[in-house]
Protein backbone atom coordinates (compact mmCIF):
# COMPACT_ATOMS: atom_id res chain seq x y z
CA UNK A 1 0.00 0.00 0.00
CA UNK A 2 1.39 3.22 -1.41
CA UNK A 3 0.91 6.37 1.24
CA UNK A 4 0.64 10.55 1.31
CA UNK A 5 0.63 10.72 -2.83
CA UNK A 6 -1.30 7.44 -3.20
CA UNK A 7 -4.59 9.80 -4.64
CA UNK A 8 -2.64 11.62 -7.17
CA UNK A 9 -1.04 8.77 -8.45
CA UNK A 10 -4.43 7.00 -8.47
CA UNK A 11 -5.75 8.41 -11.74
CA UNK A 12 -2.20 8.31 -13.99
CA UNK A 13 -2.11 4.58 -12.95
CA UNK A 14 -5.92 4.12 -14.20
CA UNK A 15 -5.89 6.03 -16.99
CA UNK A 16 -2.65 4.54 -17.93
CA UNK A 17 -4.70 1.16 -18.50
CA UNK A 18 -7.89 2.92 -20.18
CA UNK A 19 -5.94 3.53 -22.84
CA UNK A 20 -4.96 0.28 -23.84
CA UNK A 21 -8.43 -1.24 -22.55
CA UNK A 22 -10.72 1.04 -22.67
CA UNK A 23 -14.04 -0.69 -23.77
CA UNK A 24 -15.32 0.18 -27.66
CA UNK A 25 -19.02 1.94 -27.04
CA UNK A 26 -21.16 3.57 -29.68
CA UNK A 27 -21.74 6.74 -27.73
CA UNK A 28 -17.82 6.82 -26.64
CA UNK A 29 -14.92 8.97 -28.04
CA UNK A 30 -12.06 6.62 -27.09
CA UNK A 31 -8.67 7.57 -25.72
CA UNK A 32 -6.66 7.78 -28.88
CA UNK A 33 -9.60 9.43 -30.61
CA UNK A 34 -9.65 11.82 -27.95
CA UNK A 35 -5.57 12.08 -27.99
CA UNK A 36 -5.96 12.90 -31.56
CA UNK A 37 -8.16 16.20 -30.77
CA UNK A 38 -11.68 14.49 -31.61
CA UNK A 39 -13.80 16.42 -29.78
CA UNK A 40 -16.98 14.26 -28.16
CA UNK A 41 -20.90 15.32 -28.90
CA UNK A 42 -22.46 17.05 -26.59
CA UNK A 43 -26.13 15.21 -27.84
CA UNK A 44 -24.56 11.55 -27.95
CA UNK A 45 -23.43 11.81 -24.22
CA UNK A 46 -26.20 13.10 -22.76
CA UNK A 47 -28.14 10.68 -24.70
CA UNK A 48 -26.26 7.43 -23.45
CA UNK A 49 -26.38 8.89 -19.86
CA UNK A 50 -29.99 9.32 -19.68
CA UNK A 51 -30.46 5.82 -21.71
CA UNK A 52 -27.79 4.39 -19.17
CA UNK A 53 -29.69 5.41 -16.25
CA UNK A 54 -31.17 2.41 -14.57
CA UNK A 55 -30.20 0.13 -17.36
CA UNK A 56 -27.50 -1.99 -18.52
CA UNK A 57 -24.47 -0.96 -21.60
CA UNK A 58 -26.01 -4.18 -23.41
CA UNK A 59 -29.75 -2.91 -23.78
CA UNK A 60 -28.80 0.43 -24.10
CA UNK A 61 -26.67 -0.29 -27.59
CA UNK A 62 -29.48 -1.19 -29.63
CA UNK A 63 -31.73 1.91 -28.76
CA UNK A 64 -28.89 4.71 -28.71
CA UNK A 65 -28.32 3.14 -32.03
CA UNK A 66 -32.29 3.55 -33.31
CA UNK A 67 -32.05 6.95 -31.79
CA UNK A 68 -29.12 8.47 -33.06
CA UNK A 69 -29.99 6.81 -36.89
CA UNK A 70 -33.46 8.44 -36.54
CA UNK A 71 -32.79 11.87 -35.09
CA UNK A 72 -29.01 12.41 -35.37
CA UNK A 73 -28.83 15.92 -33.59
CA UNK A 74 -30.94 17.16 -30.58
CA UNK A 75 -32.53 19.58 -32.92
CA UNK A 76 -33.83 16.42 -34.89
CA UNK A 77 -34.74 14.69 -31.14
CA UNK A 78 -36.75 17.90 -30.69
CA UNK A 79 -39.07 18.51 -33.57
CA UNK A 80 -39.91 14.63 -33.04
CA UNK A 81 -43.63 13.81 -32.02
CA UNK A 82 -43.73 12.92 -28.47
CA UNK A 83 -45.39 9.58 -29.63
CA UNK A 84 -43.27 8.46 -31.90
CA UNK A 85 -39.94 9.46 -29.05
CA UNK A 86 -42.23 7.02 -26.65
CA UNK A 87 -42.92 4.72 -29.05
CA UNK A 88 -39.26 3.96 -29.81
CA UNK A 89 -37.98 4.52 -26.17
CA UNK A 90 -40.66 1.00 -25.49
CA UNK A 91 -38.98 -1.26 -23.78
CA UNK A 92 -36.08 0.95 -21.85
CA UNK A 93 -38.43 1.26 -18.58
CA UNK A 94 -38.69 4.18 -16.94
CA UNK A 95 -40.60 6.18 -18.89
CA UNK A 96 -40.28 9.77 -17.11
CA UNK A 97 -36.53 9.71 -18.82
CA UNK A 98 -37.87 9.59 -21.95
CA UNK A 99 -40.41 12.87 -21.63
CA UNK A 100 -37.81 14.51 -19.93
CA UNK A 101 -35.85 13.57 -22.87
CA UNK A 102 -37.99 15.60 -25.40
CA UNK A 103 -38.45 18.33 -22.90
CA UNK A 104 -34.38 18.71 -22.51
CA UNK A 105 -33.71 18.28 -26.76
CA UNK A 106 -36.55 21.16 -26.91
CA UNK A 107 -34.89 23.20 -24.26
CA UNK A 108 -31.72 22.47 -26.08
CA UNK A 109 -32.61 23.44 -29.27
CA UNK A 110 -34.25 26.73 -28.63
CA UNK A 111 -31.16 27.86 -26.50
CA UNK A 112 -28.89 26.70 -29.66
CA UNK A 113 -26.34 23.68 -27.63
CA UNK A 114 -26.12 22.50 -24.62
CA UNK A 115 -24.88 24.78 -21.76
CA UNK A 116 -21.01 23.29 -20.78
CA UNK A 117 -21.26 23.92 -17.02
CA UNK A 118 -21.96 21.67 -13.97
CA UNK A 119 -24.79 24.23 -13.28
CA UNK A 120 -26.05 25.29 -16.74
CA UNK A 121 -26.58 21.26 -17.51
CA UNK A 122 -28.07 20.55 -14.08
CA UNK A 123 -30.91 23.10 -14.78
CA UNK A 124 -31.99 21.17 -17.88
CA UNK A 125 -35.32 18.67 -17.78
CA UNK A 126 -34.33 15.22 -16.77
CA UNK A 127 -30.77 16.29 -15.48
CA UNK A 128 -29.96 15.60 -12.12
CA UNK A 129 -26.77 15.60 -10.48
CA UNK A 130 -25.39 12.27 -11.95
CA UNK A 131 -25.75 13.46 -15.34
CA UNK A 132 -24.98 16.49 -14.97
CA UNK A 133 -21.67 15.72 -13.91
CA UNK A 134 -21.82 12.82 -16.43
CA UNK A 135 -21.68 15.74 -19.31
CA UNK A 136 -19.98 18.10 -18.08
CA UNK A 137 -16.76 15.78 -17.32
CA UNK A 138 -17.62 13.15 -20.40
CA UNK A 139 -18.35 15.91 -23.13
CA UNK A 140 -16.56 19.33 -22.07
CA UNK A 141 -13.84 17.70 -20.44
CA UNK A 142 -14.10 19.76 -16.67
CA UNK A 143 -13.04 18.09 -13.60
CA UNK A 144 -16.49 17.41 -11.94
CA UNK A 145 -16.50 14.11 -10.11
CA UNK A 146 -19.12 11.52 -11.46
CA UNK A 147 -21.12 8.86 -8.98
CA UNK A 148 -22.69 6.14 -10.04
CA UNK A 149 -23.08 2.37 -8.60
CA UNK A 150 -19.52 1.59 -10.59
CA UNK A 151 -17.99 4.38 -8.71
CA UNK A 152 -19.09 3.78 -5.14
CA UNK A 153 -17.98 0.37 -5.27
CA UNK A 154 -14.54 1.05 -6.45
CA UNK A 155 -14.16 3.70 -4.03
CA UNK A 156 -15.70 2.02 -0.96
CA UNK A 157 -13.10 -0.86 -2.10
CA UNK A 158 -10.20 1.82 -2.54
CA UNK A 159 -10.45 3.56 0.59
CA UNK A 160 -11.96 -0.07 2.89
CA UNK A 161 -15.32 1.75 3.65
CA UNK A 162 -17.21 -0.21 5.77
CA UNK A 163 -20.42 1.37 6.37
CA UNK A 164 -23.74 0.55 4.65
CA UNK A 165 -25.06 1.57 1.33
CA UNK A 166 -26.97 3.67 1.02
CA UNK A 167 -26.04 6.09 4.08
CA UNK A 168 -22.76 5.99 3.10
CA UNK A 169 -23.17 7.72 -0.28
CA UNK A 170 -22.17 11.12 0.30
CA UNK A 171 -18.99 9.97 2.26
CA UNK A 172 -18.16 7.85 -0.95
CA UNK A 173 -19.09 10.52 -3.43
CA UNK A 174 -16.72 13.05 -1.36
CA UNK A 175 -13.87 10.47 -1.55
CA UNK A 176 -14.53 9.79 -5.23
CA UNK A 177 -13.98 13.86 -5.48
CA UNK A 178 -10.63 12.97 -3.67
CA UNK A 179 -9.86 10.68 -6.78
CA UNK A 180 -10.61 12.63 -9.81
CA UNK A 181 -7.62 14.40 -11.33
CA UNK A 182 -7.69 17.91 -12.86
CA UNK A 183 -6.03 16.59 -16.03
CA UNK A 184 -8.50 14.08 -18.14
CA UNK A 185 -11.43 14.04 -16.27
CA UNK A 186 -13.72 12.73 -18.77
CA UNK A 187 -11.72 9.95 -18.96
CA UNK A 188 -10.93 9.25 -15.52
CA UNK A 189 -15.02 9.67 -15.46
CA UNK A 190 -14.84 6.58 -17.90
CA UNK A 191 -12.45 4.61 -16.50
CA UNK A 192 -13.83 4.11 -13.36
CA UNK A 193 -16.63 3.61 -14.62
CA UNK A 194 -15.09 0.87 -17.22
CA UNK A 195 -12.98 -0.60 -14.05
CA UNK A 196 -16.15 -1.43 -11.99
CA UNK A 197 -17.57 -3.14 -15.03
CA UNK A 198 -15.49 -5.26 -16.17
CA UNK A 199 -12.44 -5.65 -13.45
CA UNK A 200 -14.12 -4.28 -10.35
CA UNK A 201 -17.24 -6.43 -10.33
CA UNK A 202 -19.84 -6.64 -7.62
CA UNK A 203 -18.93 -10.55 -6.81
CA UNK A 204 -15.71 -11.69 -7.63
CA UNK A 205 -13.55 -8.85 -8.58
CA UNK A 206 -10.34 -9.75 -10.80
CA UNK A 207 -7.76 -7.97 -8.23
CA UNK A 208 -4.79 -9.49 -9.41
CA UNK A 209 -5.75 -8.05 -13.08
CA UNK A 210 -6.50 -4.26 -11.55
CA UNK A 211 -4.25 -1.34 -12.29
CA UNK A 212 -4.75 0.28 -9.22
CA UNK A 213 -4.79 -2.74 -6.95
CA UNK A 214 -1.55 -0.80 -5.07
CA UNK A 215 -4.00 1.33 -4.16
CA UNK A 216 -6.69 -0.66 -2.79
CA UNK A 217 -7.14 -0.43 1.01
CA UNK A 218 -9.96 -3.02 0.38
CA UNK A 219 -7.61 -5.46 -0.80
CA UNK A 220 -4.81 -4.82 1.27
CA UNK A 221 -7.24 -5.88 4.45
CA UNK A 222 -8.59 -9.00 2.17
CA UNK A 223 -12.72 -7.55 2.36
CA UNK A 224 -12.61 -5.64 -1.29
CA UNK A 225 -15.41 -8.02 -2.39
CA UNK A 226 -17.64 -7.84 0.56
CA UNK A 227 -17.49 -3.63 -0.05
CA UNK A 228 -19.77 -1.99 -0.37
CA UNK A 229 -22.03 -3.29 2.59
CA UNK A 230 -25.66 -2.82 2.00
CA UNK A 231 -28.27 -3.37 4.80
CA UNK A 232 -30.73 -6.05 3.74
CA UNK A 233 -33.41 -5.38 1.98
CA UNK A 234 -36.99 -5.44 2.59
CA UNK A 235 -38.58 -8.28 0.20
CA UNK A 236 -40.98 -6.60 -2.55
CA UNK A 237 -44.39 -7.09 -1.96
CA UNK A 238 -46.67 -8.93 -4.73
CA UNK A 239 -49.60 -6.93 -5.98
CA UNK A 240 -52.28 -8.30 -8.36
CA UNK A 241 -54.77 -6.91 -10.95
CA UNK A 242 -56.50 -6.99 -14.19
CA UNK A 243 -55.67 -6.49 -17.90
CA UNK A 244 -58.26 -6.07 -20.59
CA UNK A 245 -57.57 -6.92 -24.10
CA UNK A 246 -60.80 -6.11 -26.25
CA UNK A 247 -60.53 -6.32 -30.23
CA UNK A 248 -62.72 -5.10 -32.74
CA UNK A 249 -63.65 -7.12 -36.04
CA UNK A 250 -61.34 -4.92 -37.72
CA UNK A 251 -58.33 -6.88 -35.03
CA UNK A 252 -58.14 -2.64 -33.81
CA UNK A 253 -57.28 -3.58 -29.74
CA UNK A 254 -58.85 -1.07 -27.17
CA UNK A 255 -56.05 0.86 -25.53
CA UNK A 256 -55.52 3.82 -23.55
CA UNK A 257 -52.63 6.21 -23.01
CA UNK A 258 -51.44 6.03 -19.61
CA UNK A 259 -51.60 9.90 -17.10
CA UNK A 260 -48.62 11.05 -17.92
CA UNK A 261 -47.58 10.70 -13.84
CA UNK A 262 -46.91 7.76 -12.36
CA UNK A 263 -45.26 4.32 -13.83
CA UNK A 264 -45.62 3.51 -17.17
CA UNK A 265 -46.50 7.35 -17.50
CA UNK A 266 -47.33 8.33 -20.89
CA UNK A 267 -47.44 4.95 -22.75
CA UNK A 268 -50.46 2.85 -24.46
CA UNK A 269 -51.60 0.29 -22.38
CA UNK A 270 -54.70 -1.64 -21.81
CA UNK A 271 -57.37 -0.74 -19.71
CA UNK A 272 -57.17 -2.36 -16.54
CA UNK A 273 -58.09 -2.14 -13.12
CA UNK A 274 -56.04 -1.26 -9.73
CA UNK A 275 -52.62 -2.95 -8.91
CA UNK A 276 -53.20 -3.84 -5.34
CA UNK A 277 -53.77 -7.09 -2.90
CA UNK A 278 -57.36 -7.08 -3.93
CA UNK A 279 -57.86 -5.41 -6.94
CA UNK A 280 -61.53 -4.65 -8.16
CA UNK A 281 -62.01 -5.70 -12.14
CA UNK A 282 -62.94 -2.89 -14.21
CA UNK A 283 -63.57 -3.60 -17.51
CA UNK A 284 -63.45 -0.67 -19.82
CA UNK A 285 -66.71 -1.56 -21.85
CA UNK A 286 -69.54 -4.68 -21.47
CA UNK A 287 -68.30 -7.45 -23.41
CA UNK A 288 -68.06 -11.80 -22.83
CA UNK A 289 -64.91 -11.26 -21.12
CA UNK A 290 -62.70 -14.10 -21.41
CA UNK A 291 -60.34 -14.85 -18.44
CA UNK A 292 -57.20 -16.46 -19.87
CA UNK A 293 -55.66 -19.04 -17.97
CA UNK A 294 -52.49 -17.83 -16.41
CA UNK A 295 -50.89 -14.91 -15.29
CA UNK A 296 -48.55 -12.25 -16.55
CA UNK A 297 -45.45 -11.63 -14.19
CA UNK A 298 -43.68 -8.29 -13.83
CA UNK A 299 -41.31 -7.21 -11.41
CA UNK A 300 -41.09 -3.05 -11.20
CA UNK A 301 -38.42 -1.38 -8.79
CA UNK A 302 -40.53 -1.46 -5.22
CA UNK A 303 -42.98 -4.73 -6.45
CA UNK A 304 -44.09 -7.90 -8.42
CA UNK A 305 -46.84 -7.50 -10.57
CA UNK A 306 -49.00 -10.50 -11.23
CA UNK A 307 -52.12 -9.57 -13.88
CA UNK A 308 -54.97 -11.84 -14.64
CA UNK A 309 -55.74 -10.94 -18.64
CA UNK A 310 -59.53 -11.11 -19.85
CA UNK A 311 -59.90 -11.04 -23.72
CA UNK A 312 -63.28 -9.75 -25.69
CA UNK A 313 -63.95 -9.15 -29.19
CA UNK A 314 -66.86 -6.47 -29.57
CA UNK A 315 -68.74 -5.20 -32.12
CA UNK A 316 -68.20 -2.00 -34.34
CA UNK A 317 -69.57 0.76 -33.15
CA UNK A 318 -68.84 -0.24 -29.46
CA UNK A 319 -68.29 2.46 -27.06
CA UNK A 320 -65.83 2.18 -24.37
CA UNK A 321 -65.00 3.94 -21.12
CA UNK A 322 -61.88 3.92 -21.07
CA UNK A 323 -58.80 4.31 -24.22
CA UNK A 324 -59.93 3.94 -27.98
CA UNK A 325 -59.61 1.92 -30.36
CA UNK A 326 -56.17 1.93 -32.61
CA UNK A 327 -56.47 -0.01 -35.70
CA UNK A 328 -53.35 -0.98 -37.33
CA UNK A 329 -51.30 -0.30 -33.60
CA UNK A 330 -47.57 -1.75 -33.50
CA UNK A 331 -47.27 -4.12 -30.27
CA UNK A 332 -43.65 -2.93 -30.20
CA UNK A 333 -44.73 0.74 -29.24
CA UNK A 334 -45.86 -1.08 -26.05
CA UNK A 335 -43.91 -1.12 -22.57
CA UNK A 336 -42.71 -4.45 -21.65
CA UNK A 337 -45.36 -5.19 -19.01
CA UNK A 338 -47.90 -4.51 -21.95
CA UNK A 339 -46.12 -6.60 -24.24
CA UNK A 340 -46.41 -9.61 -21.93
CA UNK A 341 -49.85 -9.36 -22.05
CA UNK A 342 -50.30 -8.87 -25.61
CA UNK A 343 -48.29 -11.57 -26.69
CA UNK A 344 -49.91 -13.60 -23.57
CA UNK A 345 -53.36 -13.13 -25.66
CA UNK A 346 -51.48 -14.08 -28.41
CA UNK A 347 -50.55 -17.07 -27.33
CA UNK A 348 -53.81 -17.99 -25.73
CA UNK A 349 -55.66 -17.28 -28.92
CA UNK A 350 -53.36 -16.76 -32.16
CA UNK A 351 -56.05 -16.13 -34.69
CA UNK A 352 -57.99 -13.81 -32.70
CA UNK A 353 -55.49 -10.43 -33.35
CA UNK A 354 -55.58 -9.11 -37.04
CA UNK A 355 -52.82 -8.84 -39.33
CA UNK A 356 -49.83 -6.87 -37.58
CA UNK A 357 -47.57 -4.05 -39.46
CA UNK A 358 -44.96 -6.15 -41.06
CA UNK A 359 -46.16 -9.75 -40.34
N1 LIG B 1 -22.65 3.76 -17.60
C1 LIG B 1 -23.15 5.00 -17.48
N2 LIG B 1 -22.49 5.87 -18.25
C2 LIG B 1 -21.54 5.17 -18.91
C3 LIG B 1 -20.54 5.49 -19.83
N3 LIG B 1 -20.41 6.74 -20.28
N4 LIG B 1 -19.72 4.53 -20.26
C4 LIG B 1 -19.89 3.28 -19.81
N5 LIG B 1 -20.81 2.88 -18.94
C5 LIG B 1 -21.63 3.82 -18.48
Amino acid sequence: MRDGSESTEFAPALLRWYDAAARVLPWRTGPADRAAGVVPDPYRVWLSEIMLQQTTVASVKGYFHRFTERWPTVDALAAAEDAEVMAEWAGLGYYARARNLIACARVVAQRGSFPDTLDGLRALPGVGAYTAAAVASIAFDRAETVVDGNVERVTARVFAVTEPMPKVKPKLAKLAEVLTPQTRPGDFAQAMMDLGATICTPRNPRCVECPVAGFCKGLEQGIASELPKKLAKAPKPTRRGFAYVALRPDGAPLLETRPPKGLLGGMPGWPGSDWSEVPQPAPPLAADWIELPGLVKHTFTHFHLELTVLMAHVPDGANPEVGDFRPGFDPDALPTLMRKVHDHAVAASSDLFGPRPGA
